[in-house]
């Protein structure tokens, strides 16, 4: 059975609280299109505020802790995250694995902790640039999977496939590479609902969506513009009921 549409929006280290508009706008979007599940994941300043105007959407955090509290400068607990209204967390971005030296093992701490917080989690795998070129990029998604769910179900989990390469730029794989990603990661964990993120736009969403063989996306730049992201939305939400119904 096709599985729920999740369409994630990641702001990253974008936003404050003369962009609670752009929320408010996506939050009543959300609404007129029910079949599909929306969140968007904050800076953690705008966590709490989110929650309150904004009651469509699932709220997120971008990180947590592996702990629950302790004397780690500048860090976020899961429980604080659930805390201040977030529902689930990113873990294991490709910019926290490479600026903050992630690796599968902590990110599978964190994993634990996130659901052990109730929190749902987005966890983010995908290849870099040079393991793609040398045509690593299952090996790489097949052990960065393994390791980071470490014998956790797929319980409150999905999965983005987010190859590095396609992060901030303009370039994306073609839906049959997506394809092909979206099998081995339905092979490897079952039941997970699997996004694509990577420079999607309105313009690339409905062929990566369709062809991709995708329940959905992780949107970076475009989910700061309400327009753009609300265009991936319904485009979504066509192709889910065009899928459902043929004609
Ligand atoms: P992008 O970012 O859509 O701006 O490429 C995606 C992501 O990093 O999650």
């Amino acid at each position: 059975m096709a599985k729920r549409p999740l369409l994630v929006g990641n702001w990253k280290m974008h936003g404050d609280g003369g962009d609670l508009p752009t929320v408010i706008a996506i939050g009543e979007a959300a609404r007129r299109h029910p079949a599909v599940d929306v969140a968007l994941c904050l800076p953690a300043t705008l966590i709490e505020r989110a929650g309150r105007v904004c009651l469509g959407l699932a709220i997120g955090g971008q990180d947590c802790h592996a702990e629950p509290n302790g004397a780690h400068t500048g860090d976020i607990s899961a429980a604080m995250l659930r805390e201040a209204g977030a529902s689930l967390v990113l873990l294991g971005h490709s910019e926290r694995r490479h600026d903050h030296h992630e690796n599968d093992v902590l990110i599978a701490a964190k994993l634990r902790a996130a659901r052990a917080a109730g929190l749902d989690v987005m966890l983010c795998v995908g290849e870099t640039a040079e393991d793609h070129a040398a045509g690593r990029s299952a090996e790489v998604v097949r052990q960065q999977l393994t390791r980071s769910l470490a014998g956790m179900g797929g319980q409150g989990i999905a999965i983005a496939y987010e190859p590095v390469w396609a992060i901030g730029g303009d370039r994306t794989p073609d839906p049959a590479e997506v394809a092909a990603m979206a099998g081995l990661i339905r092979d490897t964990v079952s039941g997970v609902r699997i996004v694509y993120g990577g420079s999607v736009t309105p313009d690339n969403g409905a062929a990566l969506f369709v062809d991709g063989g995708v329940d959905g996306f992780l949107v970076g730049r475009q989910s700061l513009d309400a327009e753009a992201f609300i265009a991936i939305l319904k485009s979504i939400d066509l192709a889910t009921r065009q899928i459902s119904s043929p004609s």
